[in-house]
């Protein structure tokens, strides 16, 4: 397998396992990469996706440049591919070493991103004659100052950690040996969260950025209120009233 693909309570782990190519995403990992997501965007019982790499060298070096040809790059997967900013369920990226090209672009897919000190981060496309294709250069401004975007896009260097820390790509530098205890640890916070707040949140943030103010406050609005319709909201009310932790169900 060139994806493992965990459960573990109400988290997935999904591990890209091509040590031996820095975890580059050939077409195997993007295809189980995309059977496992939609596995876990239609499991009722799994509510938070950690993405990590196999070994301390990488998370993923891009895609696999090896399997470049001529002509439009490839579809990602037999079928229809899905992206964890498609999947309302939170993801974190643990970036156990090298983001970079599509990497970092599915690092940036993900909602949260946490970094081992020794991780480096590009879009060094530029480097071998091609460009980002999967996203750096519509997220990347996004996500950091249009000024640091032009500059790892247009120079293809590396960043370190502290450096992707310091412009907000990243959410934590952690050590190595800390990283999967820390996302599990935040994802299993998120994990005690109301789960249809949660999802409501991810999608009106994630499809109200590109509105006007004015028309993502009314799709606020209307999540808002869809999500008083749910049993949850009201176990939320009542536990807080009694003084006790809730028991949500994702209803
Ligand atoms: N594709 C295929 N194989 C890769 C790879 C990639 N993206 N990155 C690394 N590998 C392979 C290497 O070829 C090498 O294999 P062999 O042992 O068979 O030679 C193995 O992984 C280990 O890599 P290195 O020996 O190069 O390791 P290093 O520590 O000396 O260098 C590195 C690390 C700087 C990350 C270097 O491997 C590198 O520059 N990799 C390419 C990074 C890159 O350009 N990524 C962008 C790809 S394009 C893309 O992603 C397009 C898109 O947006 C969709």
């Amino acid at each position: 397998m060139a994806v493992d693909y965990e459960k573990e309570g109400r988290i997935a782990v999904f591990t890209i396992n091509r040590p031996e190519a820095l975890n580059a995403l050939n077409s195997q990992v993007r295809q189980e990469l995309n059977q496992a997501l939609i596995d876990f965007r239609d499991d009722p019982d799994l509510w938070v996706g950690i993405i990590t790499g196999a070994g301390e060298k990488a998370f993923s070096a891009g895609a696999d440049i090896k399997e470049f040809r001529p002509g439009p790059m490839e579809t990602r997967g037999a079928v229809a591919w899905v992206r964890p900013d498609q999947i309302w369920k939170p993801f974190i990226a643990a970036l156990n070493g090298f983001a970079l090209g599509g990497g970092l672009e599915l690092a940036m897919e993900c909602d949260l991103r946490i970094a081992a000190e020794h991780a480096r981060l590009g879009q060094p496309e530029v480097n071998i004659g091609f460009m980002p294709g999967a996203g750096g250069t519509q997220r990347l401004p996004r996500f950091v100052s249009r000024a640091m975007a032009a500059e790892i896009l247009l120079t293809g260097q590396q960043i370190d950690a502290q450096e992707a820390y310091r412009i907000g790509l990243v959410n934590r530098v952690v050590p190595l040996d800390q990283l999967m205890p820390t996302a599990r640890k935040l994802a299993e916070t998120i994990c005690q969260r109301g789960p249809m707040g949660v999802r409501a949140v991810k999608e009106v943030m994630i499809r109200g950025y590109d509105l006007p103010l004015e028309q993502g406050l009314q799709l606020e609005r209307d999540f808002a209120n869809r999500v008083r319709t749910t049993e949850d909201f009201m176990e939320g009310a009542r536990a807080f009233a009694e003084k006790r932790p809730p028991q949500y169900k994702g209803r």
